[in-house]
């Protein structure tokens, strides 16, 4: 595999990544070796527009076999333009020039994710990336880990343990994107999996009941009543018994339990079903971590986090108390990811995908010109 610097030397990254939520392009550039070095620069969030957020949900919500939609050419051109124009947004925040990057890591649009067939599908056309940017691009960071039998995801969980080097252990890592995972991270040891939704059913109902692309501030739930009967219930599905490693499709739940509710108490429920999937989580920990931290979206919902808390029965806060940035953690890992991925270390271990030794992972592309 190019290496384009010595070994050891701090690369300047950019890190992109939309997430299940489809809400837009989170960037961020950090200063790391791929290993213990890691210095968190600018981040920018750049929104989708309403309309490119519903072709894309209603593209993925089709689950279409690749190649197989005359739409998917142009939702992936549409998509990968996006990217760059968040590279462009960010780089101007940053002051540097597109010749001082070094590489640009780049997750993609999910599309489908089916680890148990061997596949997973994040769209994203990294050529044409390359080339608008004018940098190495690093992408498909999941196909080799599904083709060697793990469950290609989570990817974040190395940079999470980079991150929380000098932190207390043992000590857990939430994200809650539109699927909700958790890293749980002891003296020289890493697990981690999905442990249930995360905003995606809530964005889903008050999209559908309210016509809104999320439930603010938790503002809808905190009107609500939570149906407890419901979340138990909901919580009998095999896939939280499961032990880890083990990850979901967003569409792995669906509203349809929720459906005789009221727009208020659906969303209690599916906001309180969300905090108790990842306390059931914590049934899987070798040893309870002291404190869980909370990155991604969800962590702005005051509702979802006082459930966690109560569910929990352990101290939780979001990653920024200490001095994290929790909308940019996921973009910070994939640029963290593309130094790992050239420098050939590993990206997935079996306590994360649960692939047999740990592999790295990604494809370099760099621009044609
Ligand atoms: N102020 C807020 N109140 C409630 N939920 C929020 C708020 N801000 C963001 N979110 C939720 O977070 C989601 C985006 O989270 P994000 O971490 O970007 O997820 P993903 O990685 O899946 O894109 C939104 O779709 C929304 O559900
Ligand atoms: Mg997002």
């Amino acid at each position: 595999m190019p290496s384009p610097a010595p070994q050891n030397r701090p690369l300047r990254v950019i890190g992109l990544m939309s997430g299940t939520s489809m809400d837009g392009v989170d960037a961020a550039c950090i200063e790391t070796d791929g290993a213990e070095h890691v210095v968190l620069c600018e981040d920018a969030s750049t929104p989708f527009d309403p309309d490119f957020r519903a072709a894309l949900r209603s593209f993925v919500a089709s689950v279409p076999e690749r190649g197989a939609s005359p739409l998917e050419a142009g939702i992936e051109a549409k998509l990968t333009d996006l990217h760059a124009r968040a590279v462009e947004h960010l780089l101007l925040r940053t002051k540097f020039r597109h010749d001082q990057i070094d590489l640009i890591g780049f997750h993609g649009q999910t599309i489908w994710h089916r680890p148990h067939r061997r596949l997973t599908w994040q769209m994203g056309d990294a050529q044409r990336l390359a080339d608008a940017a004018g940098i190495t691009v690093v992408s498909d960071f999941r196909s080799a880990d599904v083709r060697s039998g793990g469950q290609g995801a989570p990817l974040v969980p190395v940079f999470h343990a980079a991150l929380a080097r000098d932190l207390e252990k043992p000590v857990g890592i939430v994200n809650i994107g539109g699927v909700a995972n958790i890293t749980l991270i002891g003296d020289g040891t890493l697990l981690a999996f999905d442990t249930g939704p995360g905003n995606g059913l809530i964005d889903d109902w008050v999209s559908m009941r309210a016509s809104r692309p999320m439930d603010e501030d938790g503002r809808i739930a905190a009107a609500g009543r939570v149906d407890d009967g419901l979340v138990q219930r909901l919580l009998s599905h095999s896939y939280f018994a499961q032990c880890p490693p083990k990850s979901l499709d967003r569409h792995d739940f669906t509203l349809a339990p929720v459906a005789p509710l009221s727009t208020e108490d659906g969303a209690a429920t599916l906001t309180a079903f969300t905090a108790a999937a990842i306390a059931a989580g914590l049934k899987h920990c070798p040893a309870k971590p002291r404190s869980l931290l909370v990155a991604g979206g969800g962590r702005h919902n005051p509702v979802m986090m006082a459930f966690i808390a109560q569910d929990a029965g352990i101290p939780v806060e979001s990653v920024d108390s200490q001095g994290w940035r929790g909308d940019a953690v996921e973009a910070q890992a994939f640029a963290y990811l593309a130094v790992r991925s050239v420098r050939g270390l590993p990206i997935t271990f079996p306590g994360t995908t649960g692939i047999d030794a740990p592999l790295t992972g990604g494809i370099v592309t760099p621009p044609a010109r």
